[in-house]
């Protein structure tokens, strides 16, 4: 994970580091760090902490001509001052940040320790440093010695390079790992998104994998490595504003996001779907028709859509698999013949699901990508791509992409089914949402009693079985409380052991066919002392639920249910004071294995 962000030539250079870092906190914000152009050595700002505080540390009239940023998600060594980005190599020659992780990274420190090279932090950086300096020191050229060392890296990386003495050019490479050129008339930048460099440039270039050059004020050089020739690059532009980052009025990302639910729907049925017909590409659908077994992989809450989008196509006849794409990356498993991938992922640049497309690559089958970030990793190897059209999420746990993904799947079925009753349908649950905001004070008098608790449970059937587990996913990230999302009539199997005085028990019922029998679970529960919540659909309600939402058909049930699934999240994180768009440990786009 982290995020980098680099500029040359850039007049408020200070701000746009800062700044910068501030909007790829989603990347990772263990620690941060900051460096700086200067005649005998980079000026360097570390610490162990989020970026506000690093910019106290950061002289306001500090002026340079080049600069480099870094927010940090720890995975080689403690998010310690010492093991916050830049790194400086042995002599000082150069001083980069990095995000990404090096395979290789022991032998080359015991290569480099032998040549007599001296390591001072626990991180897997700091032997590229060294790497490219060893290099430069045989080579006598910063582009030769970058060419070399990215020969022998082995692993992911994104690097943004000062070297001492060069005044003009900021040097990078890349591979694995995003990271973006932004070109300026007199200012040239480095950024793993857009987000840093939205306020300063219109036109981007996406780096692709072995490439490495320098931006200097008023020129960008890219290299490919293989035959070390420059690339030609063309500059792309973004629907992304600096307005798309802005809170407008809301405490979190987190409520903003949840309450931007009804216009994602909108948004998909507006690009999917022309008033009379499904927008989808016929080549698309019939690979879909021709594939003897479709194979979703994915991670997290689009892991959980997937679940659903299995349900949708299973319902026409399809071989649907679903596999966690970590497990599926080291044991795959491929039983059909003539099999579509299908991969799903808000960011496009998880990298569990970019080491499936190796393996899918190797045996040449066809790949469909669904994802919100156009342009990304994922979307950019897949031989089909829909796009989720949900605008930027920014808190880290996903709430409007997961409508998204869902409502997607379900257009893409209906397409397939030739079905146009879901268009009425899907304004009818634009409808079910809008009622579901109106409830917020309900949500938070039920998080003041779950707030206090360390644990809790969520069931349901079917449907409901699929929400539960996204349900579960949402309280325990960003809470912290454990929970538990498991199908109703699993719990007697085991888990009804842990129920006790107070546990609470949020219970879905959304389907008439196992209405009956999630209320037996019920019973069960509340006999063993259980705190239960029952959140039903109105034609399913009893006296005693404490959330009723307006009937939708039982298959896009899933969308108001998560929506009170998120609010009750958010509103419990809010009570137990917790960094609810940050949460620890955690990071938005998680591209380490
Ligand atoms: O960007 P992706 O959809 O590939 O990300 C997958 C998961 O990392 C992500 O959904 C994660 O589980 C979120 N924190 C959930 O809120």
């Amino acid at each position: 994970m982290c995020g980098i962000v680099g500029a040359v030539g850039c007049r408020q250079l200070r701000s746009y580091l800062i700044d910068g870092l501030k909007t790829l906190e989603y990347r990772g914000y263990d620690s941060s760090g900051l460096a700086f152009s200067h005649e005998e050595a980079p000026l360097i700002y570390r610490i162990p902490g989020r970026v506000h505080l690093l910019e106290e540390m950061v002289p306001l009239s500090l002026e340079a001509g080049i600069g480099i940023g870094h927010t940090r998600w720890a995975t080689h060594g403690a998010p310690t001052e010492t093991n916050a980005h830049p790194h400086i190599s042995h002599s000082g020659l150069f001083t980069l940040v990095h995000n990404g992780v090096i395979d290789n990274y022991r032998a080359l420190h015991q290569m480099l320790s032998d040549l007599g090279y001296q390591f001072n932090t626990e991180t897997d950086t700091e032997v590229i440093a060294n790497l490219i300096e060893h290099n430069y020191k045989q080579m006598g050229d910063v582009l030769k010695a970058l060419r070399q060392s990215m020969k022998m890296l082995e692993g992911s990386y994104a690097l943004v390079i000062i070297h001492q003495g060069d005044d003009e050019r900021l040097f990078f490479a890349k591979n694995h790992s995003p990271l973006l050129i932004g070109h300026g008339p007199d200012a040239n930048f480095l950024a793993s998104d857009y987000l840093p460099m939205l306020k300063h440039v219109k036109d981007f270039y996406a780096l692709t994998d072995h490439q490495f050059g320098y931006i200097s004020k008023d020129e960008v050089a890219v290299f490919d490595l293989p035959g070390n020739s420059k690339a030609k690059i063309s500059y792309h532009q973004t629907d992304l504003t600096s307005e798309d980052i802005n809170l407008e009025g809301y405490p979190h990302y987190m409520l903003k996001e949840i309450e931007e639910a009804d216009n994602v729907i909108r948004h998909l049925i507006d690009n999917y779907h022309d008033g009379r017909n499904y927008l989808f590409n016929p080549k698309l659908l019939d690979t879909i028709t021709a594939s003897d077994q479709l194979i979703f992989l994915a991670c997290g809450t689009s892991y959980h859509a997937c679940l659903i989008g299995k349900r949708y196509l299973e319902a026409l006849g399809k071989r649907v698999d679903v596999y966690i794409a970590s497990e599926w990356a080291y044991y795959p498993v491929i039983t059909g013949k003539n099999p579509l991938f299908i991969i799903v992922s808000q960011s496009g640049e998880t990298a569990d699901l970019i080491h499936c497309v190796k393996n899918i690559k190797q045996y040449k089958f066809p790949l469909l990508t669904i994802t919100n970030t156009k342009g990304s990793t994922l979307d950019r190897e897949a031989n089909f791509t829909l796009l989720l059209f949900a605008g930027i999420e920014i808190a880290v746990a996903s709430t409007k992409a997961y409508v998204a993904q869902v409502t997607l799947l379900a257009l893409l079925a209906a397409a397939l089914k030739g079905d146009s009753q879901l268009i009425p349908d899907l304004y009818h649950v634009i409808e079910a949402l809008k009622k579901v905001i109106d409830m917020k004070s309900k949500f938070e008098k039920i998080a003041d009693f779950l707030a206090t608790k360390e644990n809790a449970f969520y069931l349901g059937r079917g449907f409901d079985y699929d929400v539960s587990l996204e349900a579960s996913l949402k309280l325990k990230e960003i809470t912290y409380i454990h929970s538990e999302g498991l199908p109703g009539g699993e719990l007697k199997h085991g888990p009804i052991a842990l129920i006790d005085k107070d546990t609470p028990v949020i219970i879905f019922v959304s389907d008439s066919l196992t209405a009956l029998p999630i209320r037996s679970n019920l019973q069960e529960v509340l006999a063993r002392g259980a705190h239960v919540i029952v959140i039903s659909s109105q034609s399913l309600a009893k006296g005693k639920d404490a959330i009723v939402v307006p009937d939708v058909p039982v298959h896009l049930s899933v969308l108001p249910k998560v929506m009170v699934a998120q609010y009750l999240a958010y509103y419990t994180a809010l009570k137990r004071g917790a960094n609810i768009d940050k949460p620890r440990n955690l990071a938005k786009s998680v591209t380490v294995e």
